[in-house]
């Protein structure tokens, strides 16, 4: 697949907890900091990926999903981009901040996760806003093969959290939506998205990833704990139930 550079104009909407550093961090030694690049990670390396923000057919030409830099899909006229750099089988959460300007349903309402040129892997597209529903809530699953990016799937993550909560939906039985109405600028809720990141597969030395294995075993409490700095912006209409 002939993978081209990102498109140009997007605009960098978000930026990562550890995003963008310019010089590699201690114990980093991964020196690719573009998204459409490709590399080849070990543990606790940078790795630099991206999300854009788009309508669903978007990221399709034909019956065809091509990466986000591929230069057919022309992404750069109406998407937006947000650019992560977490730390390889660390658990993350990265975060969008929606409440500043920001509307991911006036781009569309959905976004893809991707890295890689040569070995361009993408998420499928997942659902994040319209005018009715909004979700804020995600975990995105890093899979990788002797330290190359092999895949990135989204992780459904039911409806537990939500059940009984006047703001909330259940979206096809599998996730938790806000009303969209009830988010900043028209609502109460930060409706800000929120990325659970787990790593997956072997890095480069053939050692294994594992934080997707201490994810699976989180989450039958609650992940939110972990990160009680953000808990009153971030996942604040979680408060009332984690
Ligand atoms: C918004 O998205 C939901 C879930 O994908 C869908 O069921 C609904 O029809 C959409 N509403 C509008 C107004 O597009
Ligand atoms: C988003 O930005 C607003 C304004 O700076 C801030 O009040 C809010 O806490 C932020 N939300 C998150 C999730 O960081």
């Amino acid at each position: 697949m002939a993978a081209a550079p990102p498109p140009r104009m997007l605009l960098v909407v978000a930026l990562a907890v550890a995003c963008c550093l310019v010089q590699l961090a201690a114990g980093d030694t991964n020196g690719v900091f573009e998204p459409c690049s490709d590399a080849r990670i070990q543990r606790g390396d940078g790795f630099t990926f991206g999300v854009v923000f788009a309508g669903y057919s978007s990221f399709f030409s034909g019956q065809t999903q091509l990466s986000p830099c591929d230069r057919r899909l022309n992404l750069a006229s109406s998407a937006q981009l947000a650019v992560f750099r977490p730390k390889v089988d660390e658990i993350s959460l990265l975060t969008v901040n929606t409440t500043t300007g920001f509307n991911p349903a006036s781009v569309g309402g959905y976004m893809v996760a991707f890295a890689g040129r040569k070995y361009a892997a993408r998420s499928p597209p997942i659902f994040v806003s319209n005018s009715s529903f909004t979700v804020s809530s995600f975990t995105l699953v890093l899979e990788f093969n002797k330290g190359r990016l092999q895949n990135l799937h989204w992780k459904k993550d039911g409806c537990d959290a939500c059940s009984g909560k006047s703001n909330f939906v259940c979206l096809g039985k599998q996730t938790c939506a806000i009303r969209t109405q009830s988010c900043k600028n028209q609502g109460p809720v930060d409706c800000s998205i929120g990325i659970q990141l787990a790593f997956s597969g072997t890095d480069k030395h053939e050692s294994v990833l594992n934080s997707w294995y201490e994810v699976s075993n989180l989450r039958q409490y609650s992940l939110y704990g972990l990160y009680s700095n953000l808990k009153d912006t971030l996942s604040g209409q979680f408060n009332k139930f984690f």
